[in-house]
């Protein structure tokens, strides 16, 4: 069984994905996760991000691995990075670092063989239109922009509405959010490689009004439905 999860950042994909695997008895695969690494040894090596031909040598001699319980430790070449890849820095990188053909090439290359023996919620932006393109399972999580901001931001203060821990934020923090995001759309959505885009078998859900629980149930319901059909 493959899940395929794709969709803008903070529509909600990780924590529904995670949720999903752990619910259906799958191996969870952010591979988000895995650009942010790249474009981190990157920085760490002193590589510049727009400069093609090395970062691609970077992604090419990376050894990205999921640790831990859920999969949730992110190891880059034996170093737990984690909490570093979330980092501003490391955010600002990874757009050139993921528009970049050979690091997809790369990183599609060791996507497909974690989902070899099958088993896996894999989440990202080209997972049912390029990695997987024969995922039982597609879905397409979007939310209206002001809703991805307004999660973000509550993430940011160490809230988190999917658990219904809503904290206060900042207005003005919020909108420098809701900018990045709105600027990082437009960017992922126009690359020339495997731009965000709905496959065209994908189950579009918008989770702008819906709760966790229900993008949830909805994902697991697709999920049962497709082993249904299997046996
Ligand atoms: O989902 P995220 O915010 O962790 O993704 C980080 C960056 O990687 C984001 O700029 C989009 C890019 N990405 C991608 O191009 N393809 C994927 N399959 C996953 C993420």
């Amino acid at each position: 069984m493959i899940v395929a999860i794709d969709g803008p950042s903070g529509s909600g994909k990780s924590s529904v994905a995670r949720e999903v695997a752990r619910r259906c008895d799958l191996t969870y695969l952010d591979t988000g996760a895995m650009y942010r690494s790249v474009a981190y040894l990157c920085l760490e090596r002193g590589v510049d991000p727009e400069d093609d031909a090395r970062t691609a040598e970077v992604a090419r001699a990376a050894r990205i691995e999921f640790s831990g319980e859920g999969g949730r430790r992110v190891l880059a070449d034996g170093e737990d990075v984690t909490e570093a890849i979330r980092t501003a820095e490391v955010e600002r990188a990874v757009s050139p670092v993921s528009a970049n053909p050979a690091v997809r090439e790369a990183m599609v290359a060791q996507q497909r063989r974690a989902g070899e023996t099958g088993g896996v919620v894999a989440e990202g932006r080209d997972i049912g239109t390029v990695v997987f393109p024969a995922a039982e399972v597609k879905v397409f999580l979007t939310a209206s922009p002001e809703a991805r901001a307004r999660r973000r931001a509550v993430q940011r203060h160490g809230g988190d509405l999917a658990r219904g821990a809503a904290v206060e934020v900042d207005a003005a923090a919020e909108r420098a959010i809701l900018d990045d995001l709105v600027r990082r759309d437009a960017y992922d959505s126009s690359r020339a490689t495997s731009p965000l885009r709905t496959a065209d078998d994908a189950v579009r859900i918008d989770s702008s009004e819906l709760g966790f629980e229900e993008v949830v149930g909805r994902v697991v319901e697709l999920v049962r439905a497709a082993e249904g059909a299997r046996s």
